[in-house]
């Protein structure tokens, strides 16, 4: 079944005298139920609105979305309780408790009453928040303040987590936290979607991932197969003594050399037959995910300068 399924999102924003701003162009991905799912761009591609839309806080200028088959826009009410949204800023009461705070958010999502403060206990410990049950939201770090506003979204079990950009500005521990909450809810069942613009991110947790680039989808696909079709096709090796007569084709590169392949098996052989015991080390170099990403944004940035020439 499809956790999530957007289709043909359309959301520019006008302002009085200004260009309107192209938020999200004609978006359309799905999510499977299950899945870790990884919306990635570079800043000010359009993430955050996508977001909003799918958790029924803005509405589209066109197109539809589907959480678990409910429309968000006709059905907000029922589409909003299977989910759980972790904004990009911190919004929460100052002035309340941890504690009643999060028992308001249970009762806004119907966990019954008599259930709140075991939730609230579960909750927290698994933020590592149980000793601010008591603490008034004002009070709490910043990091402290970013796990209420996990636990918020939490409180309800949701079927559905959405993070938007959940580590940005977190030291590492925090980091790899709430890495490994993700991984442990989405273990458990819950299918998660986060948005990040750090590429190691979605490298490290999901398996699938749509790059969005001014409003745009560039690409969408397993991590695996974007790091296979963009592998830069060389084989690097490193030499014990570099200052030997070498062969046609190969650049040195730092303290490797680098060939680009024309048939992986004869090229290896090749360097094997030439090189022998000088060899130091020999592999074939696959593109990290940073690179595929830095290659297709800055494609798009490419055909973008192009457009507004000729336009
Ligand atoms: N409420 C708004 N009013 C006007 N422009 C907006 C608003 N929200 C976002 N934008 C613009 O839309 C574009 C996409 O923003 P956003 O969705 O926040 O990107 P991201 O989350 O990927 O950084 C940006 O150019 C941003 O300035
Ligand atoms: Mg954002």
């Amino acid at each position: 079944m499809l956790a999530l399924d957007v289709s043909n999102i359309n959301k520019r924003f006008e302002e009085k005298n200004e260009q309107p701003i192209i938020a999200n162009d004609h978006i359309t991905v799905s999510v499977e139920e299950g899945e870790i799912y990884g919306l990635l761009g570079p800043n000010g591609a359009g993430k955050s609105t996508l977001i909003n839309i799918i958790s029924g806080v803005m509405l589209p200028d066109s197109g539809s979305i589907n959480i678990f088959g409910t429309d968000i826009v006709t059905h907000t009410v029922q589409a909003k309780k299977t989910m759980g949204v972790v904004p990009q800023e911190v919004v929460t009461e100052l002035a309340f408790t941890v504690e009643e705070i999060l028992h308001y958010m249970g009762g806004m999502y119907g966990v019954p009453r008599d259930q709140r403060s075991q939730r609230i206990t579960e909750v927290l410990r698994d933020l590592e928040l149980e000793d601010k049950r008591h603490e008034r939201a004002r009070k709490l770090s910043g990091g402290m303040k970013r796990r209420l506003m996990i636990a918020k979204a939490i409180m309800h079990k949701p079927r559905f987590l959405i993070l938007d950009e959940p580590t940005s500005g977190v030291d590492v521990a925090l980091r790899q936290k709430i890495w490994d909450l993700v991984r442990r809810m989405n273990k458990e069942g819950t299918t998660i979607l986060f948005t990040t613009h750090y590429i190691e991110e979605a490298e490290q947790l999901c398996k699938e991932v749509v790059l969005i680039d001014h409003g745009r989808v560039i690409r969408k696909g397993k991590v695996s197969d974007l790091q296979r079709e963009f592998s830069e096709n060389i084989i690097a090796f490193e030499l014990y003594d570099p200052d030997v007569e070498h062969l046609p084709g190969i650049h040195k590169q730092g303290v490797e050399f680098h060939l680009s392949i024309t048939h992986l098996d004869q090229d290896m052989t090749a360097i094997i037959r030439h090189y022998g015991r000088n060899l130091k080390s020999v592999k074939s170099a696959a593109a990290s995910l940073e690179q595929v990403f830095l290659k297709l944004t800055s494609h798009e940035q490419a055909t973008e300068k192009h457009k507004s020439i000729t336009v």
